[in-house]
């Protein structure tokens, strides 16, 4: 997959996975990972699948249906990536951190409804909630940051009370952020993040 990776501040630093939004690049986010931890070492991925010449991480069938077998080809796709880049990189697999927003917090909370330890920790940006009727694999304290907006067009709020429950009821601690801004991400939501992230892993 097409990325960015830069090293952090030691061999032992986290791995910040950042993952955009529908239409956007492997270079949109990294202002965010400098505002959270900039001594994590970065991992900017684009999405394979193009809209109309918009990089995306899966399919979609209309606007908020998702293309399933596509997200369950994608997120598969992306583990192994992940896989392989910290093989080729040096980093620890178990020390991935990934940063979503919108589309990139979609496939961010896939990873975690299909694979155990795909992610030690996730912020999710406007996210929804990738598949049901599935089980999810345990969670036992990942911990998860979800952004979420009581205006949010597409991702209304009882599907993010919906994902937080979801991600619970499978071992995660999720901390859920309510902003008023539609499904933009905005500062404050940013700044809401970095103090949790320095919270939990600082
Ligand atoms: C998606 O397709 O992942 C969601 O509708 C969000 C987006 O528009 O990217």
């Amino acid at each position: 997959m097409k990325h960015i990776f830069q090293k952090g501040k030691s061999i032992n630093s986290p791995v910040l996975l950042l993952l955009h939004g529908t239409g956007g690049t492997e270079t949109d986010l990294l202002p965010l990972a400098q505002m959270i931890d900039k001594d994590a070492a970065v991992l900017s991925v684009r999405g394979n699948v193009s809209e109309n010449g918009m990089p995306r991480f899966f399919r979609r069938l209309a606007e908020g249906v998702f293309d399933e077998e596509d997200l369950i080809f994608r997120t598969k796709e992306l583990n192994e990536f992940l896989n392989e880049a910290s093989e080729k990189y040096g980093f620890a697999r178990d020390n991935v951190y990934a940063i979503g927003y919108s589309n990139g917090a979609n496939i961010a909370g896939s990873l975690l409804f299909h694979y155990e330890d795909s992610l030690k920790g996730a912020i999710l940006h406007h996210p929804m909630v990738p598949r049901r009727g599935i089980s999810l694999p345990n969670l036992t304290d990942i911990q998860v940051f979800i952004g979420a907006g009581k205006n949010d067009p597409l991702c209304l709020p009882e599907e993010s009370n919906e994902l937080q429950l979801l991600l619970e009821q499978a071992g995660a601690l999720v901390e859920l952020h309510w902003e008023n801004n539609g499904h933009s991400l905005t500062q404050t939501e940013v700044e809401a993040a970095s103090k949790w992230y320095n919270s939990k892993f600082k």
